[in-house]
């Protein structure tokens, strides 16, 4: 027999074999037989070397095309019967993964928490930019320019071609000028957002956080109502039982000003790590709202009172969570945030 006419027997018998592969194992003795060193292509190769220089170029490429139809057929059966024992190998007892999910950040959570007590008590939420100039920042607030007060927050102020008046705000109460200026009285509005203030950070600051700052004004309002609301606020987001105190304090655009501390609400009074072992947390600053503030933001307040309360958020979630690290909130680390 040929060499030609020996191709010619094998391509019929490859064509026979290749439809009845039918697993992995047939697959396997397919290319045993023909496609390893030994196998029967590779033998009609080394036939190559007697055939005649003027027939080789024929032989050769019968050759060519049968190699080329076993291995295409052997990588055809190879893929599927493959993928066959894969599936097989699935154990579909297993428990599934399950998926994670996705929740709402702890200060977000906070400030939605926040936000409800005090639309529930007929608080509607204002927002302000938090890119402010001078003015609502500052100056509206009874900050005069050499003020020393401007140096309780250390401002991050915006590079601007034409105004040197640009910062980012250091507090919401930017944003209690912008409504009191859009707004007539009565006024009750909550206003939380983003501040900012060149500050080291730490554990304890960090230069950018946020604020939840509470303003209401009308005919009449006193010191008493101020109590009364961040009571009643407390104590439905704190504890039932909380009493408070009230220690004088100073903010240029409040008169007179305060600090407000609750009891503790996990030690009650008697110290822990939470209130550092004084029994009291403070909560916030506030107090009743300054005529010259009322009146450069065209309220007479000879007519109108109010009083304005701040909030710092973070360190409300601090206090709630037990976490020790500020920065812990800003890292996004999914083993920290998936706890909440
Ligand atoms: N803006 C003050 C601060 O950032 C907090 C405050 C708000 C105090 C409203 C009094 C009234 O420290």
């Amino acid at each position: 027999m040929t060499l030609i006419e020996q191709i010619a027997a094998l391509r019929i018998e490859i064509d026979r074999e290749i439809p009845l592969i039918d697993s992995a194992e047939a697959a396997d003795r397919f290319r045993l037989r023909h496609l390893v060193k030994k196998g029967t292509v590779q033998s009609c190769v080394e036939g190559l070397r007697l055939v005649p220089r003027e027939e080789k170029p024929l032989v050769g490429k019968a050759l060519n095309e049968l190699r080329t139809r076993a291995e295409d057929a052997y990588a055809t059966a190879q893929a599927r019967y493959e993928q066959k024992s894969e599936t097989a190998t699935l154990d579909l007892t297993l428990p599934p993964r399950g998926q994670r999910r996705g929740a709402v950040h702890p200060i977000t959570q906070t400030i939605d928490r926040l936000v409800d007590i005090f639309t529930s008590m007929g608080f509607e939420v204002a927002e302000g930019p938090d890119v402010e100039d001078d003015t609502h920042n500052f100056g509206k607030l009874n900050f005069a320019p050499d003020h020393p007060a401007r140096d309780m927050q250390d401002t991050f102020f915006v590079d601007n071609e034409d105004r040197a008046d640009v910062l980012l705000r250091t507090h919401t109460s930017s944003v209690q000028v912008r409504v009191m200026e859009s707004m007539k009285p009565p006024i009750r509005c909550i206003m939380p957002g983003r501040v900012y203030r060149n500050e080291a950070v730490s554990a304890r600051s960090l230069a950018e956080f946020h604020q939840i700052e509470g303003l209401y004004i009308d005919k009449g309002v006193s010191m008493a109502d101020l109590k009364g609301t961040i009571m009643a606020f407390a104590r439905r987001f704190y504890d039932e039982n909380a009493t408070f105190r009230f220690r004088a304090s100073y903010f240029p655009f409040t008169e007179p000003s305060c600090e407000i501390d609750m009891s503790c609400f996990l030690c009650k009074g008697e110290g822990c790590r939470i209130c550092k072992h004084s029994g009291w947390l403070e909560i916030c600053g506030a107090g009743m709202v300054h005529p010259s503030v009322l009146e450069a933001s065209g309220i007479d307040p000879t007519e109108y009172s109010g009083f304005a309360f701040g909030f710092g958020v973070e360190r409300v979630v601090l206090m709630l969570t037990g976490i020790d690290d500020i920065r812990l909130l800003y890292e996004n680390d999914i083993r920290v945030l998936s706890q909440f």
